[in-house]
C-alpha cells in the first residue's frame, strides 16, 4: 500500500503501485485541481511538484512518488497567501475555458524556482503545455510579471 505525502499530509493509498500518479490524487484524495488531457505526458494539464519538479502526474506511477513531497495546486498557496504566480495570473486575466491552466501554472511555478528571471526563450524551452484556448501570450506576459512581483 503506498503512503505519499500530498500537500503536507501524509496518506496511505490502496492501489496498485503502477497506478498513475494523476488517478490516485483525483479519484482517492480527492484533489480534483490536478486535470487529465491526453494521458500520454504530451498536454501538461497534469503537472505537480514532486520534490519541487514539475512532473506530469498522468505518467508517473504512483509507486515512484512515495517518499517524496509532492504538491498540487490545492497546496500552491500558503497559509491563506496566493504564490506570485497565481497572482500574476489573477492580474492578467490569464485563464479562458481554464482547463490546462492548474497545470500551467504549476509548471511555471517549478520554472522560476529553477530559473527566477526565465527568458522568452527559457519559457518556450520549459513552459511545453498545451493550451487549447491559446492563451500563451497571456501566459508569457504574466510569467514577467511574476518575475517582477
Ligand atoms: S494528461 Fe498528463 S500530460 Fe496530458
Ligand atoms: S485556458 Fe482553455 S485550454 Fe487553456
Amino acid at each position: 500500500m503506498p503512503r505519499l505525502v500530498v500537500n503536507g499530509k501524509t496518506q496511505d493509498i490502496d492501489a496498485d503501485p503502477n497506478t498513475p500518479l494523476l488517478w490516485v490524487l483525483r479519484e482517492q484524495i480527492g484533489l480534483t485541481g490536478t486535470k487529465y488531457g491526453c494521458g500520454i505526458a504530451q498536454c501538461g494539464a497534469c503537472t505537480v511538484h514532486i520534490d519541487g519538479a514539475a512532473v506530469r502526474s498522468c505518467s508517473l506511477p504512483v509507486n515512484e512518488a512515495e517518499g517524496k513531497q509532492i504538491t498540487t495546486i490545492e497546496g500552491l498557496a500558503q497559509n491563506g497567501v496566493l504564490h506570485p504566480v497565481q497572482k500574476a495570473w489573477l492580474e492578467h486575466d490569464v485563464p479562458q475555458c481554464g482547463y490546462c491552466q492548474t497545470g500551467m501554472i504549476m509548471a511555471v511555478a517549478a520554472l522560476l524556482t529553477e530559473k527566477p528571471k526565465p527568458t522568452d526563450a527559457d519559457i518556450d524551452s520549459t513552459i511545453t503545455n498545451i493550451c487549447r484556448c491559446g492563451t500563451f501570450q497571456q501566459v508569457r506576459a504574466a510569467i514577467h510579471a511574476a518575475t517582477d512581483a
